[in-house]
């Protein structure tokens, strides 16, 4: 019996020190120092950027693909710029381990002092705003039978319940993105809102929204028709820059968020919408303009071409025009990044 136990004792150890040896990037210590690197930085109060991406199912698709680049090109991107990025990541636990080894790969390329890496469980996550996002589920659903774990695309309107209280400022970005320019010249468009503004958007480049709102512009009539009327293509949620600070204060964003308000601008409009929590962006943007810092078309330079095979091959070119300076790509339905 003794000599049982100690067989097991000998061989826990010896699968000890396999898996250390193998395995010598040990994850947890990645973690636990860009941690300690927050107390560091709190202590010289740092400026910070606080960056948020979700990433869940990383196994499904090219998602790892996209992710490598997202986080290659947010660190390669940094310029001068010596702000700590704080990375929060919304993921799984399956997906973890992948992000992980994606952040170990780059390590060369960034000082980890500069680099804080927070997780969040997405179920952790969905249990804070569950309540909030549901009228948004309810309105601007793609399809019934979507993944629990998608409800992440509609979290963004309900960050400063996820965020801790003290945070003021965050960026949101989709993992399907590519920066050209450091985020610290997005994060410093921060001091270009006006009192009023709560988020910042660039447009919507596709014509999504003008066919969306093809009932409504009938009804309205001729002067509505030709898509002059730019502040009614809506915008796009691939980059969000949220003043968590002012979201918390702020009577009318709680307004806005409720199912009374969401249902009475989509009646008005006649509007359909599948695009999650960007159909609220652009809902807000058609009726309350003066909340929405309208950020350049080039720190959201959409990527995807579906409709110009669907409907809109003659005027396509006339919504995705974007002649700003490109400081980020966003290869939305699945385009590949760089534009050919
Ligand atoms: C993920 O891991 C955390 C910590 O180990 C655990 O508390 C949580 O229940 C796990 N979630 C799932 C869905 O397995
Ligand atoms: C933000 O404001 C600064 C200072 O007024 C100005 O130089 C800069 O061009 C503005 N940036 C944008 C993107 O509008």
């Amino acid at each position: 019996m003794r000599t049982y136990a100690k067989c097991i004792i000998v061989l826990t150890i010896f699968t000890i020190l396999v898996i250390l040896y193998f395995n010598p990037k040990t994850r947890i210590n990645v973690k636990s120092k860009a941690l300690s690197s927050i107390n560091a930085a709190a202590d010289k109060t740092e400026p910070k950027v606080s960056i948020w991406i979700s990433v869940t199912k990383i196994a499904h698709g090219h998602l790892l693909t996209k992710f490598r680049r997202f986080f290659k090109s947010l660190v390669n991107q940094r310029g001068k710029c010596q702000a700590v990025f704080e990375l929060n990541v919304i993921t799984d636990n399956t997906s973890r381990p992948t992000v992980d080894s994606v952040i170990y790969e780059f390590r060369k390329q960034y000082k980890e002092a500069l680099l804080m890496l927070v997780y969040y469980d997405f179920q952790d996550v969905l249990k804070i705003v569950e309540n909030k996002i549901e009228p948004l589920k309810r309105f601007f659903q793609s399809s019934k039978g979507s993944y629990y774990s998608d409800d992440v695309f509609y979290l963004s309107p309900a960050l400063h319940l996820v965020a801790p209280s003290s945070l003021k400022k965050a960026i949101i970005v989709d993992v399907d993105t590519e920066f050209q320019s450091s985020i610290c010249d997005l994060n410093s468009i921060f001091n270009n809102f006006t009192k009023t503004q709560l988020f910042g958007l660039a447009p919507e480049m596709s014509p999504v929204y003008h066919h969306i709102l093809w009932k409504w512009r009938n009804y309205k009539g001729d002067k509505y028709k030709t898509q002059k009327h730019s502040n009614f293509n809506g915008l796009n949620s691939g980059v969000i820059m949220s003043y968590l600070e002012r979201i918390r204060k702020s009577t009318e964003y709680n307004r806005l968020i409720s199912p009374e308000w969401i249902s009475s601008a989509v009646q008005k409009y006649l509007f359909k919408g599948h695009l999650g929590d960007q159909d609220w962006y652009t809902l807000v943007s058609f009726e309350r303009p003066e909340l929405i810092y309208r950020l350049s078309c080039g720190w959201n330079r959409q990527l995807c071409t579906w409709w110009k095979q669907h409907g809109y091959a003659e005027t396509f070119d006339s919504f995705a025009k974007c002649t700003e300076k490109i400081h980020l790509y966003h290869g939305n339905c699945d385009t590949p990044i760089p534009p050919k």
